[in-house]
């Protein structure tokens, strides 16, 4: 017999799952680091211009979707208009490339969260990381793994295989209800303990201060669409499928600018907590914050960091929590991914809900260990996340928006749909925002985006290495929708489907 299919069991449990999602590793270890590099606080220019044209019209579009279809994103998408399917699989081996990978910063997360007890990292913060812990190597492929960072990974994975097998209620609702309110009060405290340091100010004199030419640089703009789409987990399909456990009432949009705005708090929230806790790092060492290294990247939150923690008066304890917030944002996010993706493979294939919550977990996780905790991990995370960011999900977007404004023309009975379960009413201007602002913006930004990978390269590293890692993961992407979506569909016969309201 088919399971019945789950709905969040109330609308407060949907929206902090939704947060859940939304608020993780991007807006802590990311979006610091991002807007630092990319103008200070003349990005929160850009960065609001790409929420309110982009973040949440999209959010809309996802929650639409799969409100109306009722399915995860591919069977969403095919319920919609059939050929639709392959962009269903694009989004979701999307998040599945993403999550294979996001795994292992929430496993070095935990790593140092039990290193923060006795600041184990000692004074050489970077050698510690790079050298001792991760043990990187030369911009090779290694298989030699490197246990301390394999054992957590591992553990990260059973962790979200439990989460996954036990269910939209039982699991996925549950942790978020818990985990959400903690990180909230954990976070602030962090924030507000920064915010008390010696130099703060200066920390966050140096992040706002902006950087008024850097709004003429095509990549910035870039930088902040691709941020709110990572960040508010949008035109991954796992917004979709979030939606689709939703009740037939349901006050979508509503739903929706609570956790845009929550999400965007949270991150302006860690920008000023970071930059404070690096002003403070500055002050002590008598340097301008501009002239400390390592602001962003992985480097930021695994190195500077650290090195900020070992100066500071209970610095354990922050340490503690920090790390300990990663693990929590990470958790829900990556549990958002791995449902996502689970539900995906499980519709299609018409398998039980624990069967593929195994099948697809067993599977990110030997990629997981074979491919970021050996000693060239470090460098190929950062390719991948390079390219599935600021390409892959952009064509995501672009490929959305088009086919449903303009091949499919679903525009207006998806507005028709969020105003009839909601409060907050959408008007026409949605449908200019998704059918034209959008993707104009986005194909030109991706055109550039382009002209500059393939000029330019990235960091600096071999063609080879970036056909592997960078366009590699666009193909892998590309070519496993279109296989997936050419398997014959083998689960529940869905021609009979009627759709909401
Ligand atoms: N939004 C999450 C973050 O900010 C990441 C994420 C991306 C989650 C895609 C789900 C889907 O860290
Ligand atoms: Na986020």
């Amino acid at each position: 017999a088919a399971e019945q299919r789950e709905t969040w069991t109330s609308s407060t449990g949907f929206i902090l799952a939704a947060i859940g999602s939304a608020v993780g590793l991007g807006n802590i270890w990311r979006f610091p680091g991002v807007a630092y590099e990319s103008g200070g606080g003349a990005f929160l220019i850009p960065y609001l211009v790409a929420l309110l044209t982009a973040g949440i019209p999209i959010l809309f579009l996802d929650y639409s979707i799969g409100h109306r279809y009722r399915a995860a994103a591919p069977l969403a998408y095919r319920r919609m208009a059939k050929p639709t399917e392959t962009l269903g699989w694009f989004q979701i081996m999307l998040s599945f490339v993403i999550a294979v990978y996001y795994a292992a910063v929430i496993a070095w997360a935990a790593s140092y969260f039990i290193f923060a007890f006795n600041l184990r990292w000692g004074q050489d913060t970077l050698g510690f990381f790079v050298g001792e812990y991760l043990k990187v190597g030369d911009p090779e492929i290694s298989t030699t793994v490197v246990p301390a960072v394999a054992v957590p990974l591992v553990l990260v994975w059973v962790a979200v295989l439990v989460v996954i097998a036990l269910g939209v209620t039982a699991g996925v609702q549950k942790v978020n209800v818990i985990f959400i309110p903690l990180l909230g009060v954990a976070f602030l405290g962090l924030v507000i303990r920064a915010l008390t340091l010696p130099g703060a100010m200066d920390g966050l004199n140096a992040f706002f201060t902006p950087d008024w030419g850097a709004l003429a640089d095509l990549n910035v703009w870039i930088a902040a669409y691709s941020q709110i789409f990572f960040s508010l987990s949008i035109a991954f399909g796992i917004m979709v499928t979030y939606a689709s456990y939703q009740r037939r009432k349901a006050n979508m949009t509503s739903s929706g600018l609570v956790v845009a705005f929550a999400n965007s708090s949270f991150e302006i929230l860690a920008g000023i907590g970071v930059f404070a806790t690096l002003g403070f790092m500055a002050n002590q060492q008598s340097v301008q914050v501009s002239e400390l290294e390592g602001l962003t990247g992985p480097i930021l939150s695994f190195v500077t960091f650290p090195a900020v923690i070992n100066e500071m008066p209970g610095g354990a304890i922050f340490g503690v929590v920090f790390f300990g917030s990663l693990i929590l944002a990470g958790f829900t996010s990556i549990i958002s991914i791995l449902l996502g993706v689970a539900a995906s493979v499980q519709e299609k294939f018409g398998l039980s809900r624990r069967g593929s919550a195994i099948l697809v977990s067993g599977i990110c996780a030997v990629l997981s260990v074979l491919l970021f905790s050996t000693t060239s991990g470090l460098l190929a995370l950062d390719t991948v996340d390079q390219w599935a960011n600021n390409v892959g999900i952009v064509l995501s977007a672009i490929v959305m928006t088009v086919l449903v404004v303009w091949v499919f023309r679903k525009s207006e009975t998806l507005r028709r749909h969020l105003n009839a379960v909601s409060t907050f009413q959408v008007g026409r201007i949605w449908i200019a925002l998704i059918g034209v602002v959008a993707p104009a913006f986005l194909v030109i930004m991706l055109g550039q985006k382009l002209v500059s990978l393939v000029n330019d390269g990235y960091e600096g590293l071999p063609q080879w290495y970036l056909n592997l890692f960078g366009w590699g993961t666009i193909v892998f992407v590309v070519v496993a929708a279109v296989v997936l979506s050419a398997i014959p569909w083998k689960g529940r016969d869905d021609e009979k489907f009627v759709p909401w309201p």
